[in-house]
């Protein structure tokens, strides 16, 4: 399969609401709140024993984190001097954050909106590229979503992986506390995934890759891309 575009040609989506609420207060409160409680009680989905050895997995020397939260799994996947770290998001507190974390490894950040036509990458030929928890975020149908990938994959080396993790919506059977956050997240626009599901997401994938790989935890999908 090959690499296919995505028509820009609609009205963009609206991408602000999904990475505004990350200020710097909220990114304190992150690490415990979202990959501690969150992560456990919500999603069912643990963070030390299910994503970071997930991020480790798939991490190569020359690797891009996209949405980067707090540096979270680079702080936590043994980087070395080896590695070269590239972090884009759309969200000047988050970069500033994450790239704090990454003291061995040389850092880039790039300040972009992945749903925009990104325009000539700054920086190409990455190993891998990482996005947790970013497609939840992001405004519109999962379809709408691929435009994020078919950006990304232009960062990507031949033979790179791009992998992640993202939160399904309603057809995930949320538990009661789950179902309230999923509902409030999606009413304040800071998630739109009420409708993504699994099979939508492989199909998605599957039309940016030839080989797509995906595993459902819980109510969370985690996917390995690659041509
Ligand atoms: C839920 S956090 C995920 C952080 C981290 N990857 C994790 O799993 O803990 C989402 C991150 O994606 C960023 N983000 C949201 N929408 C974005 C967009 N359209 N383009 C780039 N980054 C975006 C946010 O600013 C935030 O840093």
């Amino acid at each position: 399969m090959t690499t296919q575009e995505v028509p820009t040609s609609q009205q963009p989506l609206n991408t602000e609401t999904g990475a505004a609420i990350y200020s710097p207060a909220i990114l304190k409160l992150y690490n415990f709140g979202v990959l501690g409680l969150s992560n456990r009680y919500l999603w069912e989905c643990p963070t030390e024993t299910v994503l970071l050895p997930f991020f480790k997995e798939h991490l190569g020397l020359k690797h891009l984190d996209v949405g980067v939260g707090t540096g979270y799994y680079l702080a936590n996947a043994n980087l070395t001097p080896s590695h070269q770290i590239g972090l884009l998001d759309l969200n000047e507190n988050s970069l500033r954050t994450a790239a704090a974390q990454v003291k061995q490894a040389k850092v880039s950040t790039f300040m972009r909106d992945v749903m925009l036509p990104l325009a000539e990458p700054a920086d190409t030929g990455f190993d891998s590229i990482s996005l947790f928890y970013v497609l939840h975020c992001l405004p519109g149908t999962i379809d709408q979503k691929e435009t994020a990938i078919a950006n990304l994959i232009r960062y990507l080396k031949k033979d790179g992986v791009l992998y992640g993790a993202t939160i399904l919506g309603d057809e995930a059977a949320h538990n009661p506390i789950g179902r309230l956050a999923l509902k409030l997240y999606n009413q304040k626009g800071i998630m739109h995934n009420l409708a993504d599901t699994l099979d939508g997401l492989q199909r998605m994938l599957e039309r940016q890759f030839q080989s797509v790989q995906i595993r459902r935890h819980n109510k969370v999908a985690l996917f390995v891309a690659r041509n």
